[in-house]
């Protein structure tokens, strides 16, 4: 087979490469964060889900897979739409008829007011330019029911991370990385007005680098898209992935992620005064010590 038919590994973006590969892309905490949010958002048989940034669609699927609900899952990426798609055909035809992907804009959701009783969200929102972020928050609580839950599972940076790290992910990721910390992302999902409901945060952890290597050469190997390639196309593969992964295993040092859940609701409610040790106060955000 020619070798002209796999894309040069370096010149696809971090997104487009991890759709090609299929690399699974979960949320921070994986099946263990998609479980807690469909415990704590309480949805039922017949709800409708939004999930912003589906990416490979892990998160829809596995929704799928625990509730008998619609799930529709979005990216501005038209490739990890398309990679979605295939990889959801794989699946049996009860999971394929709750589930649907598509090419939409976070900031600029193509849905009525008020469908969805549950939004999920995790990595798109870093992704999400600044200055688009608070709109893309309006939009969650326009097509959210009343009473409906936003899920945002956001990685944070819980110390000073290194400006040339800050620099190397920048440039995988393709936008500039801010030390965005925990009060960052509290405060603009607070300033859209939706109430605080659930927050739990989790330190990452980075990996011994043999874990990372193994990890990065079964990945490529294993690789549907790249199953016909010759070695020296697998190779080129396997070193822009794992250069990536080194970058992204060093990050992990100085992140957290947190799991939060926030309620749209129809009615104002009064200050709660006297709350638990360790519980964030939302009605004193900027009150707080917060690193
Ligand atoms: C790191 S992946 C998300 C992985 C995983 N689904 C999660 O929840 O963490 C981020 C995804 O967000 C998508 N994305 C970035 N900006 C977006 C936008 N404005 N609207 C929708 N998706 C967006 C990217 O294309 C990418 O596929």
């Amino acid at each position: 087979m020619s070798t002209s038919v796999f894309p040069d590994a370096e010149s696809l973006s971090y997104v487009d490469l991890l759709s090609y590969i299929e690399e699974v892309n979960r949320c921070p905490g994986g099946k263990r964060t998609i479980r807690d949010i469909i415990v704590r958002s309480q949805i039922e048989s017949g709800s409708r889900i939004l999930e912003i940034g589906s990416n490979t669609g892990f998160t829809s699927i596995e929704i799928a897979k625990l509730k008998d609900c619609s799930i529709t899952g979005i990216d501005v990426n038209s490739q990890a739409v398309k990679k979605s798609t295939e990889i959801l055909q794989k699946e049996p035809k009860f999971i394929q008829d709750r589930v649907n992907f598509q090419v939409a804009d976070a900031s600029n959701l193509p849905f009525e007011d008020e469908t969805f009783d549950l939004i999920v969200t995790g990595g798109a929102n870093t992704f999400i330019p600044d200055e688009q972020r608070a709109k893309a928050l309006t939009e969650y609580k326009r097509v959210l029911k009343p009473y409906g839950f936003l899920s945002v599972t956001n990685l944070f940076y819980n110390s000073k991370i290194p400006d040339n790290l800050l620099n190397k992910m920048s440039v995988i990721l393709g936008f500039k990385v801010k030390p965005w910390t925990k009060y960052y992302w509290l405060k603009l999902l607070l300033n859209a007005g939706l109430e605080l409901y659930t927050y739990e945060d989790k330190k990452m952890r980075s990996r011994p680098e043999k874990v990372v290597k193994d990890y990065v050469e079964k990945l490529v190997y294993n690789s549907p898209a790249l199953e016909n390639a010759p070695d020296n196309i697998k190779e080129s593969y396997q070193e822009k992935w794992f250069n990536i992964m080194k970058v992204f295993n060093e990050n992990h040092k100085y992140l957290s992620f947190m799991a939060v859940l926030l309620r749209k609701n129809h009615t104002s409610e009064q200050q709660e005064l006297f709350i638990e040790e360790d519980v964030i106060d939302p009605w004193n955000i900027d009150g707080q010590n917060f690193w």
